[in-house]
């Protein structure tokens, strides 16, 4: 099975594989799935609520420097090691986006003035299991993305 394909929270059809950059060589998104000893880090967007670390890469930068750089900026960890997972496409109304998925291990926290357009850190022992009808965590925690990546990193383990 190289592509899974299903519908968003908002119904934009989604296309996710775990082969080596199926559908771009230079995407211009990144997500992160990061852990800080044993407890998974994310931050809290301040329009789309928690979510796991991203964003768009930046002229000049690969997407695995852009991963290290969002991670930073949105929760002020500094990864030691990350590693591609996969990446998704979402057909939306306004074009298509390609975005890679990463796992990076946390090595620490450093605490900022500014974790840019979020709230900073958001350490979780446990994803909740509401997580899809929660209004405090984003759309992009909503669909099949995250729990397809989740189990592909526990396989690959
Ligand atoms: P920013 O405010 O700069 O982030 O711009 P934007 O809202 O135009 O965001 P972006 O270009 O990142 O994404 C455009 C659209 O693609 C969003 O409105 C979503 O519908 C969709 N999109 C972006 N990232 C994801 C994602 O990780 N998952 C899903 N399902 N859709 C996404």
């Amino acid at each position: 099975m190289s592509e899974l394909t299903f519908t968003d929270y908002y119904h934009n059809q989604v296309t996710l594989s775990f082969l080596d950059h199926p559908y771009s060589l230079t995407p211009k998104h990144v997500w992160v799935i990061c852990q800080l000893e044993g407890k998974w880090l994310l931050t809290e967007h301040s329009r789309r609520g928690i979510e796991f670390p991203g964003g768009k890469v930046e002229d000049g930068e690969t997407a695995k420097e852009a991963a290290v750089r969002e991670v930073y900026e949105e929760t002020g960890g500094v990864v030691s090691t990350i590693q591609y997972v996969g990446q998704y496409r979402v057909e939306g109304k306004g074009g298509t986006i390609i975005k890679n998925v990463y796992y990076a291990d946390i090595d620490h926290l450093v605490s900022k003035e500014d974790y840019m357009e979020t709230n900073g850190p958001v350490l979780l022992g446990n994803l909740p299991k509401d997580l899809v009808t929660n209004e405090r965590y984003s759309f992009m925690m909503k669909d099949n993305v995250l729990p397809f990546c989740l189990e592909h990193l526990k396989k690959s383990k």
